[in-house]
């Protein structure tokens, strides 16, 4: 998958999938699942470091995790996020930093924001780094926001999202994460733009969709969001499995004679 195909898809009518992933084995199971493209999230905060956000996630976290995604990535296209303060300060430290995700394997980069990362997203598609935007609930202004909360439900905010996508196009966004937004909203900023809007937690009309990893496997479950599906139930999985391996040294039942060598 590259960037053209990617936003190929939009005009073919193909929904697109989109999944986080963090380590070199959940990307190989990513590939063989057919998924064409995989974020590097800085949703790693949360789901992998234990934090409560994502806004102490560092460049070097982030190559970290693009490096080893992007080691065995084979047909997926690598999109990685840049963290919080990485591309906020200036123009000339989000090139640098774009590059440097750039340069650990990723494709293309995603950063937060709409109209007022105009500027970034010109500079990085001038200097021929493909950008992804990300607008509604963006979780780098959860501050701002005083929590979690679904976002556009006025008219006044609506108005405004669907400027921030029109103008992250024009800049240049190869496409547009849409994240806690309505679904009427979604749809209108899917049907206003050409490029693929890529939805979570706005409804069923955008262009694609992506959920975070350990969400949709059922992984993680310290807070769950109304849009999130857990599709399988690994973290019970796991609990089960751990349970019967501490019972079976406990009583003596593992290893057994097929476990041991003579
Ligand atoms: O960090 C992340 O995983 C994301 C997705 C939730 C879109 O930005």
């Amino acid at each position: 998958m590259t960037v053209p195909e990617f936003q190929r898809q939009k005009s073919k009518g193909r929904k697109l999938v989109v999944v986080t992933a963090y380590d070199a084995l959940f990307t190989r199971i990513l590939e063989q699942a057919g998924i064409e493209a995989i974020l590097v999230g800085d949703s790693l905060g949360v789901v992998v470091q234990g934090k409560s956000n994502t806004l102490s996630v560092t460049m070097d976290e982030m190559i970290y995790h693009t490096m080893l995604v992007a080691s065995v990535r084979e047909n997926a296209l690598v999109i990685a996020d840049m963290p919080f303060m990485s591309y906020q300060v200036s123009v000339e430290e989000a090139v640098r930093n774009a590059g440097r995700l750039i340069q650990a394997g990723a494709g293309a980069v995603k950063l937060e924001g709409g109209i007022s990362m105009i500027d970034r997203v010109q500079a990085l598609t001038q200097v021929g780094i493909p950008v992804m935007g990300h607008i509604g609930m963006t979780p780098q202004s959860v501050n701002q926001y005083g929590g979690y909360k679904v976002q556009g439900r006025e008219d006044v905010h609506a108005e405004a999202l669907l400027a921030d996508a029109r103008a992250l196009e024009s800049a240049g966004a190869f496409s547009l994460v849409l994240e806690a937004i309505p679904v009427d909203l979604a749809k209108s900023i899917t049907e206003a733009v050409s490029i693929p809007t890529i939805g979570i937690g706005a409804g069923p009309n955008c262009d694609g969709q992506v959920l975070v990893l350990y969400d949709l496997l059922g992984l993680f479950d310290e807070f769950s969001p109304k849009f999130v599906k857990p599709y399988a139930h690994l973290k019970a999985d796991a609990l089960q499995a751990l349970r019967r391996f501490k019972e079976e040294v406990e009583c003596q039942k593992f290893p057994s004679d097929l476990e041991s060598y003579h």
